[in-house]
């Protein structure tokens, strides 16, 4: 019988759709949410920058960290926080399963700020 956090998890995207370096964002329930490959493991943000609201898939991935095209920030996937020149709210983190060839995510934040 399924979990209510199971009941939650939406299919995204296929696995083929990320290759391990890459990431892309995705309308998920009306959120924008970004999911990286990074070596083989799915991470998943909120997308849109909390600075000044570029989408962070247009940015750089290297490692755990996404570099935000707009000014700089550097988010980190795996808690969400950020490195910059002022305090920022963190994006929320979002809790990604792998189900044979799809990438489903549960729209409610584990934590962080929507
Ligand atoms: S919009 Fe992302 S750093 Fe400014």
């Amino acid at each position: 019988m399924a979990t209510d956090a199971q009941k939650n998890l939406i299919k995204v995207a296929k696995r083929s759709d990320l290759p391990e370096g890459t990431m892309c964002s995705f309308d998920v329930n009306g959120k924008r949410i970004l999911i990286a490959n990074v070596a083989g493991k799915y991470y998943a943000i909120g997308a849109i920058c909390k600075h000044a609201e570029w989408d962070l898939a247009e940015g750089t991935l290297d490692g755990y960290k996404v570099e935000c095209l707009g000014h700089g920030a550097v988010w980190d996937l795996r808690d969400g926080t950020a490195e910059f020149q002022e305090d920022l709210p963190r994006e929320p983190v979002y809790e990604v399963l792998v189900n044979g060839e799809y990438i489903l995510v549960n729209p409610e934040p584990i934590s962080g700020n929507e």
